[in-house]
């Protein structure tokens, strides 16, 4: 495994790259609501990146997905085509997932819930996921393993009923979309996969994880992933820096609050 180790000027990329990335997901939030269809979810985010940003939207293109962001509507579990068809309704929750590619050419990527009007269960789901995420970005520092991680992750989610999907992973970032190393969110590592982190690693932590069982399976468009038993889904996905000294939230907005990682 080829895992690159960021250069401080890499690193400066990768901020700004992890910023963008943020300001695309604080620029649609008043947007998202009942009534608005991903499609044009989808153009006001692919707009905003090319004319305010001087950015590329990543998966435009990327393997043939033929959109600028990915919108993963309850059961499905990520990878959800944006659609003009597909209107948000009360009781929903979505997936926004945003890859911005900067003109740099370094990557940002992240994700976020929505919930749409009321749905306890959704809420619940939605609020343990982002716990997955906090709980597991809280321990990132040179020397951990990946599969530390995974545990933590894992066991906040079954010890709440939930499972966590394995066919899809974090990844390392960078120059490339996705690069090494993989990040699995469960405890299914090899030996030789469970790297430990060193300082100037880049890497995304996305849990995906179901109310009802891991499996998954892809629709016959080949990409929209939905959960096997049609149970509901949610993911949260920030792009992190390791430090010295721990992590660095590249793709932290303005709501969030990691005052956490500074004790
Ligand atoms: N942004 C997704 C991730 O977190 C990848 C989307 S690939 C696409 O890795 F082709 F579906 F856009
Ligand atoms: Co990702
Ligand atoms: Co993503």
């Amino acid at each position: 495994m080829n895992v690159p180790i960021k250069t401080p000027s890499e690193i400066d990329k990768m901020r700004d790259a992890g910023r963008q990335a943020a300001s695309v997901i604080e620029m649609i939030t008043p947007h998202v609501k009942a009534g608005v269809s991903t499609g044009e979810i989808d153009r006001l985010c692919h707009e905003y990146i090319v004319n305010e940003l001087g950015s590329t939207p990543a998966p435009l293109n990327y393997h043939g997905f033929p959109k600028a962001t990915c919108t993963s509507i309850n059961h499905v579990v990520c990878h959800g085509i944006p659609d003009d068809a597909k209107k948000l309704k009360n009781g929903d929750i979505m997936n926004l997932d945003i890859t911005v590619r900067t003109a740099d050419g370094y990557h940002g990527d992240s994700s976020v819930m929505f919930v749409v009007g009321e749905t306890i269960q959704g809420e619940r789901l939605c609020r343990i996921t982002q716990e997955c995420l906090y709980k597991s970005i809280e321990m990132v520092k040179p020397g951990v393993h990946l599969s530390e991680l995974a545990r933590a992750i894992q066991k906040h989610a079954e010890s709440n009923g939930y499972s966590v999907v394995r066919d899809f992973c974090g990844h390392g970032i960078g120059a490339e979309f996705h690069e090494d190393p993989q990040f699995l969110h469960y405890d299914g590592y090899a030996p030789e996969a469970d790297i430990s982190l060193e300082a100037g690693m880049c890497f995304t932590i996305e849990p995906m994880i179901n109310v009802g069982g891991y499996k998954t399976k892809v629709l016959r468009d080949g990409w929209t992933a939905i959960t096997k038993d049609r149970s509901l889904s949610a993911q949260w996905e920030h792009t992190l820096l390791v430090t010295d000294t721990g992590v660095e939230v590249l793709t932290a907005r303005g709501d969030e609050d990691f005052s956490f990682l500074n004790r």
